[in-house]
């Protein structure tokens, strides 16, 4: 594997790096984590560290990656001709990987929920039992019978790892073409539909009326973790995707549509969750388990329902498995240039590791559930760890480096098509944001949240 891959046209990198950033980080993890945090003030801190920390920081990683063509171990260093900044790259794939292995886990229960709403089981609630504790039966008693996370894990990593054995362009990119506009298209009919409940209005009010009073530090770097980790950012991704990009290709373009799509598909879901929640009672607190428990309160009710639950769980599905590829694709390609393995074995390699720590998650809020660390499951502590802690400074670290120790003219260089430097008003503001504000501000968040 002399010949590096590479992506073949502008509409397949932004179909894999927005299939990349669309994923359970959107659809379970933006509304759980909004509903716990009050919502309209985490979504106001939220929307603003996507658009003023996170975009620039996404076209900086981009092209580190772009200008470097190698793994995201090796990226910050061979940008920087400084071996010391590989720490980057290790903490970025470190984090990535124990990401992957509560990804899969949840990606599993999404796999069990489709099964049963197609099979209609979801919904046989008993008489006398209101639906709130219906589901949240339904929840718990999947977790205790280890074997169907498992079996939806197996599933999710096995597909998952089918797809990387074909590579870029006929495996990441093909896909991805296809699967992102058709969960479009599902999305904006069942929003439709979450319109006409009568919570609606009282969602839209919980999303979007902020209440400032309920921030603390940890409210905004929770939100500040959650931007990184729906844009896929911090952890590698787009200094791996990046190396794939032809040089024709500019950059802030692509990074601007990404963005936006991943911004939209946050907030639809919510538009989709919380209606749910106001309409059928359930608390938006209710955490990683929000979206099992909330709308399938919805497709109880609907007519159809039980189509359409399958449908929004396959949807997810879809979503899950376009960003667990690429997750996937950042090990690999560490794997075969770092240890010379083809992409078969490091394939294979990726997913027996993921699923051994898929396999702790999973006893970890099964059998294992009362083993806690600071009141957290194995799970809890990985999520929150990654999205509090080392993906913010995997973030920082990303801007340090380009900031200080990379040429403003070479950023801007590679930012553009084919090399060409072409001068922009967005480019000192947010370099200058990226050098003086953003590090700074992130690590005194990130220890005064602790
Ligand atoms: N951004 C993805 C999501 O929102 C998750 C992800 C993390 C993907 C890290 C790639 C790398 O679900």
């Amino acid at each position: 594997m002399n010949e590096r891959d590479s992506f073949s046209s502008k509409l397949g990198i932004i179909a894999a790096a927005a299939g990349s950033a669309i994923g359970l980080g959107n659809i379970w993890k933006f509304p759980y984590m909004a509903g716990e945090n009050g919502g309209g003030a985490f979504i106001v801190v939220y929307l603003l560290a996507t658009i003023l920390i996170g975009y620039p920081l996404i076209y900086t990683e981009f092209a580190i990656g772009r200008n470097a063509r190698s793994n995201a171990l090796d990226a910050f260093s061979k940008v920087t001709k400084n071996k010391k900044f590989n720490i980057v790259g290790y903490l970025a794939v470190g984090t990535v990987f124990l990401v992957a292995t509560f990804y899969a886990m949840i990606a599993g229960w999404v796999i069990y929920y489709f099964f049963l709403s197609l099979t209609g089981g979801l919904y046989d609630v008993q008489a006398g039992m209101n639906l709130p504790d219906h589901f949240t039966m339904v929840f718990d008693t999947m977790n205790t019978h280890v074997i169907w996370p498992l079996l939806g894990a197996i599933v999710a990593i096995a597909s998952t790892g089918f797809i990387n054995f074909s590579g870029i362009k006929d495996g990441v990119e093909k896909y991805s073409k296809i699967l992102m506009p058709l969960l479009f298209v599902i999305f904006i009919v069942l929003i439709g539909y979450s319109t006409t409940l009568d919570g609606f209005k009282e969602a839209v009010t919980f999303l979007f009326k902020p209440d400032f009073s309920a921030l603390t530090t940890r409210t905004v770097i929770s939100a500040i973790g959650q931007a990184f980790f729906s844009l896929s950012l911090g952890m590698g991704l787009l200094a791996t995707y990046g190396s794939y990009v032809p040089k024709s290709e500019n950059i802030r373009t692509i990074s601007r549509q990404v963005v936006i799509a991943d911004t939209i598909i946050a907030l639809f879901s919510g538009l989709l969750i919380f209606p749910a929640v106001f309409t059928y009672g359930g608390s938006p607190a209710a955490g990683p388990s929000l979206i099992f428990k909330a709308l399938p309160q919805v497709f109880s009710q609907m007519p159809g329902g039980r189509w359409f639950g399958a449908l929004f769980f396959l949807l997810v599905i879809v979503a899950s498995v376009t960003s667990m590829i690429s997750i996937f694709e950042i090990i690999i390609t560490c794997l075969v240039e770092k240890m010379n393995f083809n992409r078969h074995k490091a394939t294979l390699v990726v997913v027996a590791a993921v699923l051994v720590g898929t396999i702790i998650n999973i006893l970890g809020e099964g059998p294992w559930s009362s083993f806690t660390i600071g009141g957290m499951t194995i799970f809890g502590l990985l999520d929150y760890a990654t999205n509090n802690i080392t993906i913010p400074l995997t973030g920082a670290l990303t801007a340090i480096v380009a900031t200080w120790f990379w040429k403003y003219i070479k950023m801007e260089k590679e930012l553009t098509s084919d090399g060409v430097y072409k001068s922009t008003a967005e480019g000192p503001f947010f370099f200058g944001l990226l050098k003086w504000v953003v590090p700074p501000m992130i690590l005194v968040l990130i220890l005064t949240s602790l």
